[in-house]
């Protein structure tokens, strides 16, 4: 049996490395995973408590349109009901994007060095990716607007930028949707937005208003802490999440996931202290790598992406050896790993970690 010819080449997803299969293989008492961009906080206590009252339940199939969560989620965001879509993570939202608009020979555009969905689901659906290269790890909104041809049908920007932390600001949306035509449609990626707090970040909700052409994404799986329950959204105009809900798997998100993000939402007082947390906490890593000299990218979500002047697979096993997880191998930075932002105790073992592989120098330098 034979895969469809433009799939054959695709990798399956690499995960970042479990923290049990590190600690089994090198036998090490205590490993820390700061490659996944998981919230070190948790998520809030009134979560469990959700997930414990849905285990009556648990043979009950889950309401496929999600109402509850969506009406709380509408009322959160200030948008209508019918203008949202829920995924098995944001994951699932931009595959179900690609599948309900991506036709073969289609163009979409994205940056070259971005979160990695955008493209594999574009050549799943045999779809053309046009990759525009970052500037200084910033979209190069410009540059992209260009590219835009009459076969283009979606761009992605990643608002903070995955792997590189960077965001594009208000105006320089602005500039750039005021330019895109309405039948190409603009997926902005926020699966960070709650963890930013420059002022010059756009609102991509308010956005929504002006432009019909744009779609949001949002996650429960990053400030909110829900990684594991798998539950992101998209946010658009009403005849956009309309068309893509056919594709939609009858029961895509749980009962779990749902009741989780609905009593994760209402604690929005953990939110906050998340947002602080890991304000205090990046501005201390940055000046932790600069007192290294290491340079490292503006971060506004919750990692960084910080060049180690080594090849990032060695850096990732020598920090691997000392008990730390992070992440190597973006495209377009092959000396940079990207680190999750910890807790203060996992942050002051990274940077102790990172001093003595500095030091050893047993790495050899690029
Ligand atoms: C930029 C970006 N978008 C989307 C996702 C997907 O998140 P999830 O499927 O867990 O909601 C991630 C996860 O790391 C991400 O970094």
């Amino acid at each position: 049996m034979q895969p469809k010819p433009n799939i054959v080449h695709l990798p399956a997803y690499q995960p970042g490395k479990p923290v049990e299969d590190v600690q089994r293989e090198l036998g090490l008492a205590e490993v820390i995973k700061l490659a996944s961009n998981e919230n070190p906080y948790g998520a809030s206590p009134k979560v469990k408590e959700a997930i414990a009252g849905e285990a009556a339940n648990i043979s009950v199939y889950p309401d496929g349109a999600s109402h509850r969560l969506t009406d709380a989620v509408a009322r959160h965001h200030g948008v209508r009901p019918d203008q949202i879509i829920f995924g098995a993570g944001a994951d699932e939202v931009i595959m179900m994007i690609a599948r309900t608009f991506l036709r073969p020979g289609d163009e979409t555009i994205m940056a070259d060095s971005t979160f990695s969905q955008y493209r594999h689901h574009a050549e799943i659906e045999n779809a053309v990716s046009v990759e525009v290269p970052l500037i200084d790890g910033k979209h190069d909104l410009p540059a992209m607007s260009a590219r835009i041809t009459e076969r283009t049908r979606i761009v992605w920007i990643c608002n903070p930028n995955n792997p590189t932390g960077t965001i594009v600001t208000a105006a320089e949306l602005e500039a750039f949707l005021s330019g895109v035509p309405s039948s190409v449609m603009v997926v902005l990626d926020e699966a960070y937005a709650e963890y930013v707090t420059d002022p010059a970040y756009p609102n991509g909700l308010e956005l929504l208003k002006r432009y019909p052409n744009l779609v949001v994404l949002r996650t429960f799986s990053k400030i909110y802490g829900l990684a594991s329950l798998r539950i992101g959204y998209g946010i658009g105009d009403a005849s956009v999440i309309r068309a893509i809900n056919p594709v939609r798997l009858p029961f895509n998100t749980s009962r779990f996931a749902q009741a989780a993000a609905l009593a994760a939402l209402e604690d929005q007082a953990f939110v906050e202290r998340c947002r602080r947390m890991n304000e205090q906490e990046r501005k201390a890593l940055q000046q932790a790598f600069a007192r290294l000299g290491l340079e490292s990218f503006p971060a506004h979500g919750n990692f960084i992406l910080v060049d180690l002047r080594r090849p990032s697979n060695e850096v990732f096993d020598a920090l691997l050896r000392k008990g730390v997880i992070v992440r190597p191998g973006h495209k377009g930075y092959p000396n940079h790993v990207r680190i999750t932002v910890g807790s203060p105790d996992q942050n002051a073992k990274l940077i102790a970690a990172l001093e003595a592989l500095l030091q050893e120098d047993r790495v050899p330098r690029a």
